[in-house]
């Protein structure tokens, strides 16, 4: 660990997916909040005025128990601790690949249930975990089933923690976003991602942000885009009827929306 032990008086988050186009708009909010930031990445250097980079590979179930217990020695308390860390890998099932099915399980679900195991000690009451779901924990993506399977998982634990950690007075919360204008993103469509993603147009990564670092401030809770994306996910996740008379639409105004979104992108350099 690069820096120094932080101040008793600030609020100390461990953030994952600190690099990445939601984490990095989280690290500038959580500043601007004046907490001190450690983040876990697998890229080195990555430290800044009031952030820690630890080397972490969340693949790597060694690598992410030395960084916890980097963490710990370093940082005993821990306020905040959010799972931001991501990885989604479209094939059909069929076509599947073991490295990518044990990736996207692991940093998508393993590590932050082995995330939160090792760090939990260092959290006290008024302590606030925070899981950075996705839409794709209530609608199943088709072409994305393992993704969809491990961010189904991560919402388990999500909800089953939060009921442990009621009594010690420590919040777990999740957000759902739809679509996020990231790189995730970008990658996700170059590899055939699902054109559900644009029923919407994507959201700015600050709103997501934005929405974390409430979550990070106030009592437990699940955090959707809008009432219409919770209540409709969740009547498709009772109803595999509507769900399935629903798609056709959905892949209308996905088609339309997809449209929309290449012609607003900026032109690819070609040189
Ligand atoms: N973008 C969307 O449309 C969208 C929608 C819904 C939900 N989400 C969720 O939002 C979260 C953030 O997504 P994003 O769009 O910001 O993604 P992103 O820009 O692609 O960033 C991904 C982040 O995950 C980290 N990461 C990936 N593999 C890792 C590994 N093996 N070890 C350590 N860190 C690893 C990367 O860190 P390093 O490269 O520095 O190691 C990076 O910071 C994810 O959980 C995603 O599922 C995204």
């Amino acid at each position: 660990m690069n820096g120094k032990t932080a101040p008793s008086t600030r609020r100390v988050a461990v953030v994952t997916g600190a690099t990445g186009g939601i984490g990095q708009a989280l690290v500038r909010h959580m500043i601007a909040r004046d907490y001190s930031v450690i983040l876990l990445s697998r890229q080195t250097g990555r430290d800044m005025p009031g952030v820690t980079a630890i080397t972490c590979d969340l693949t790597d179930t060694g690598s992410i128990h030395q960084a916890a217990s980097t963490i710990m020695k370093d940082a005993p308390r821990i306020d905040v601790l959010v799972h931001c860390a991501g990885v989604i890998s479209p094939q059909n099932v069929g076509q599947l690949d073991s490295t990518t099915i044990a990736r996207q399980i692991a940093v998508d679900l393993t590590a932050p249930v082995e995330l939160t195991n090792y760090l939990l000690p260092a959290m006290g009451r008024g302590g606030h975990i925070v899981f950075v779901n996705s839409m794709a924990a209530i609608f199943p993506l088709a072409g994305s089933s393992v993704y969809t399977a491990a961010k189904f998982g991560l919402r388990g634990f999500a909800r089953a923690l939060e009921q442990e950690l009621r009594p010690r007075r420590i919040q777990v919360s999740s957000i759902y976003p739809a679509s996020v204008n990231t790189p995730m993103l970008s990658r996700e469509m170059e590899s055939g991602g699902s054109i559900y993603n644009f029923i919407d147009p994507p959201q700015d990564p600050d709103i997501t942000a934005k929405r974390i670092m409430q979550c990070c401030e106030r009592s437990s809770r699940e955090v959707f885009s809008s009432v219409f994306d919770k209540a409709f996910t969740h009547a498709c996740l009772f109803s595999m009827k509507l769900l399935n008379l629903s798609l056709p639409t959905m892949r209308f105004l996905g088609r339309r929306g997809y449209r929309a979104y290449r012609r607003r992108q900026p032109p690819q350099d070609m040189g």
